[in-house]
């Protein structure tokens, strides 16, 4: 049980919480290599505001991802199941409460929503907890929707920024001044992250001596990439964007969905474009050109509607003073 002191009968009346992107190692992490991820700033939104019946159950509707729900006990429905997890691990209220929410993350695409919808729940039920407290509390919702998931989705949510995650390891937020812009490029084609799991277990199976360098590889293009986003060359990021998605497709988790958006964005001057989280449909994501109407355009004709977003952080103020430090120091 989580730490959280008291008993709530209320809630927060606004919480909110990161998407999330994988911008390379996906699936070489289920292997042990690491990956990069980085909160989507437009997240989600919840507010709440009591029920004029206090013994009513809780209603959560999120018009964007089509829900609209009662937390009732014993509910089968997954997002109720969870979202009563969350609250109650928070000791929040179980009934006379309404919870809205606003996002421009689309749900099911591996961009995070769920995790985002659990650390906004927790911070709505508990705000004054820890981070940690938020995170685990998270997880709780994650595991009913995921099973086992690893807990990159909860923490980024949570901490947003740009995480190096290896499963298993406390994730690390990169101290360095970042601004990285992205395209997300949803291509609607529903997808399984367990699937593409399971596809890329199988192959490695069948042909170890082909799939273990390219599980390598993948692996090495997240030091790379890393070096290249703190050096802010986004040429170089493009093109190991560009690699890793080759890469990806050796595992068969591209799509033609996915490989026709990555290829809109490379042939309207985009640095580099590949899949992002577990493939088979869902998301890519592309560096922007430096005049993105071309792109927009091309994509608008094909009916998909990108996701412009800045991942920008800033370097804890601590480090950066004693480098100033080190410097006049030298
Ligand atoms: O699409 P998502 O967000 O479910 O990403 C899955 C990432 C994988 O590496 C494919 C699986 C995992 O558990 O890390």
């Amino acid at each position: 049980m989580i730490p959280i002191q008291g008993n709530r009968v209320d809630l927060a009346p606004v919480a909110e919480a990161f998407g999330k992107v994988i911008l390379l190692g996906e699936h070489s992490v289920v292997y042990g290599y690491p990956a990069l991820a980085a909160g989507l700033p437009q997240g989600l939104r919840l507010t709440a505001e009591p029920l004029p019946d206090s013994a009513s159950p809780i209603e959560l509707s999120i018009p964007a991802w089509g829900l609209d729900i009662d937390l009732r006990p014993g509910t089968h429905h997954p997002v109720a199941m969870a979202a009563i997890a969350v609250l109650s691990a928070c000791r929040g209220p179980r009934q006379g409460w309404r919870i809205h929410g606003e996002t421009r993350l689309p749900s099911r695409a591996g961009l995070g929503s769920s995790a985002a919808l659990t650390v906004a729940l927790a911070r709505l039920a508990a705000p004054e907890a820890t981070l940690e407290e938020t995170i685990e509390a998270s997880m709780i919702g994650e595991r009913i929707f995921h099973g086992q998931p690893s807990g990159l989705d909860s923490a980024v949510a949570a901490r947003g920024g740009l995480v190096r995650f290896v499963r298993g390891e406390a994730p690390v937020t990169l101290d360095a001044d970042i601004d990285l812009p992205l395209l997300i490029l949803p291509t609607g084609v529903p997808r399984s992250t367990g699937v593409q799991v399971a596809k890329v277990r199988e192959r490695r199976d069948r042909l170890p001596a082909l799939i273990g360098p390219v599980l390598d590889a993948l692996g090495a293009a997240v030091a790379l990439g890393e070096e290249a986003i703190i050096a802010n060359d986004l040429n170089r990021l493009g093109e190991i964007m560009k690699v890793s998605h080759e890469l990806l497709s050796a595992l068969d988790v591209s799509a033609p969905a996915l490989d026709r958006v990555v290829g809109l964005a490379h042939t309207h001057g985009s640095p580099g474009a590949k899949l992002t989280g577990a493939g088979g449909g869902g998301c890519a994501i592309a560096i922007p050109p430096e005049d993105p109407r071309a792109l927009l355009d091309a994509c608008a004709a094909e009916g998909i509607e990108p996701l412009r977003v800045d991942i920008r952080v800033d370097r804890a103020p601590e480090t950066a003073a004693e480098e100033t430090e080190n410097e006049a120091a030298r």
